[in-house]
């Protein structure tokens, strides 16, 4: 097989970069190793910044978000059983956040791709990159049951964090940065109306937790555990007695509670690594870097990579012009640490350390403080979740 991009993953990054080339008339592949259900069903993020929306506008793809999005005006913080709402259009002259889940955005462009798009494989499973430095690399993978080959002028890497591509890079030329926080996230999905219309970010002594939802019957929460917590060791009555105690304010407030539908834990790490391209072979979200979920900015960062990507990739296709595709890595790291700083401190300044002192607790209840006091800290929060800068 041979084509212009082959395309390693069917997440939302080569998806939506499989759409935009596709609209631009460049040819690509989409190789993707688990099964369609697979993929529409992993249940991840839902928070998209202003310039999430409007890619996957630009890629013809945001028909149902725009009639099933929830665009949010702000976030509430909670501690020390207050609240404190955040008013995002005030303190960032008009940005808003939209929730939509990424297995929707995973459908939706699944959908579109197998009406008119690309070649789109499910159950192909990348194995290797070869000859990544050459002008036509070839992406080895396993396809009903036989080994094949696609041959292509360049490879997209957006198989996620546990894919193939980023191995590729000879370990001379990668330098990883990582971060392991002491603790992780049971996330629940219920069938219950949202408690309130606000994502809500709540520290308490007790740990971290989080309000969100799919839409205005279906909950999403999520709680600090320890790590290594096995979600079995959470029945439905634990978790919702957890959740109203982390929560709880002086105020009249109740959490709606009601049958849960689907019960994980995840990890929380850092990672970056660098550079993002290696020869023809270009990394994309996950695959190069991934954050801890607490600022939402995972879904968002491989987002703006793909819209990087794929102009470089046009801007070749249409003039020739390669300077655009040689500062992508350089272009997209820039991004990529500040969306690591922003989760860092959102997430270190809500979590419960295991270790944690009096002091450690102390701090925490400074930075949130800061927060709430000063409009200038509240604008940075503000701008910082709403959308970093984009690149494009
Ligand atoms: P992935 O979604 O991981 O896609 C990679 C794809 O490649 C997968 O489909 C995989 O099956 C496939 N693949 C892997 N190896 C191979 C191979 N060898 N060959 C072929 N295919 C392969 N982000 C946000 O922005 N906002 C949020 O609110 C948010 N909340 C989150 C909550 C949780 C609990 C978690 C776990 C994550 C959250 N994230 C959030 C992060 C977000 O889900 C990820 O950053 C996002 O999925 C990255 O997309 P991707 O396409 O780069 O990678
Ligand atoms: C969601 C997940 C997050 O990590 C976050 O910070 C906000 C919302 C969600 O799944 O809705």
């Amino acid at each position: 097989m041979r084509t212009t991009v082959g395309i390693i993953g069917g997440g939302p990054a080569g998806l939506l970069l499989a759409r935009l080339l596709h609209r631009a008339g460049i040819d690509c592949v989409v190789l993707e190793s688990r099964t369609r259900s697979y993929v529409e069903q992993r249940q991840r993020a839902g928070m998209l910044e202003q310039g999430t929306v409007d890619a996957l506008h630009e890629a013809g793809a945001a028909e149902r978000l725009e009639a099933e999005g929830l665009v949010h005006q702000g976030i509430e913080l909670r501690f020390d059983r207050e609240r404190h709402h955040l008013d995002f259009p005030a303190l960032t002259g008009g940005h808003t956040v939209t929730i939509y889940a990424q297995t929707e955005i995973v459908k939706d462009l699944v959908a579109l791709q197998l009406a008119d798009g690309p070649p789109l494989s499910f159950e192909a499973a990348a194995l290797a990159v070869e000859q990544p430095e050459s002008a036509t690399p070839v992406v080895r993978f396993r396809h009903e049951g036989r080994e094949q080959t696609l041959t292509c002028d360049w490879v997209a890497g957006c198989d996620g964090f546990h894919g193939i591509s980023r191995a590729t890079f000879p370990a001379g030329i990668s330098s990883s940065y990582a971060h392991d926080y002491p603790y992780s996230w049971l996330g629940i999905m219920a069938e219950v109306p949202p408690s309130g219309g606000e994502l809500i970010y709540a520290r308490g002594e007790r740990g971290f937790a989080l309000h969100s939802m799919r839409s205005s019957s279906v909950s999403r929460l999520y709680l600090q555990v320890p790590v290594g917590t096995d979600p079995d060791g959470w029945p439905d009555d634990r978790v919702w007695d957890e959740l109203a105690a982390r929560f709880a304010i002086d105020a009249d407030w109740t959490l709606n509670r009601g049958p849960i539908t689907a019960k994980s834990v995840t990890s929380m790490r850092s990672y970056v690594h660098e550079p993002m391209r290696h020869g023809r072979l270009l990394l994309a979200g996950d695959a190069a870097h991934i954050v801890p979920p607490t600022g939402a900015k995972g879904l968002n960062l491989a987002v703006s990579d793909v819209r990087v990507l794929a102009r470089a990739l046009i801007e070749l296709h249409r003039t020739g012009d390669a300077q655009l595709l040689d500062n992508y890595s350089e272009l997209c790291l820039q991004r990529v640490w500040q969306a690591t700083r922003f989760s860092d401190d959102m997430t270190r300044m809500l979590h419960a350390r295991p270790d944690g002192d009096a002091f450690d607790h102390r701090m925490q209840l400074a930075r949130l403080r800061r927060i709430t006091a000063s409009r200038h800290a509240a604008a940075e929060l503000a701008a910082d979740y709403s959308g970093l800068p984009l690149l494009t």
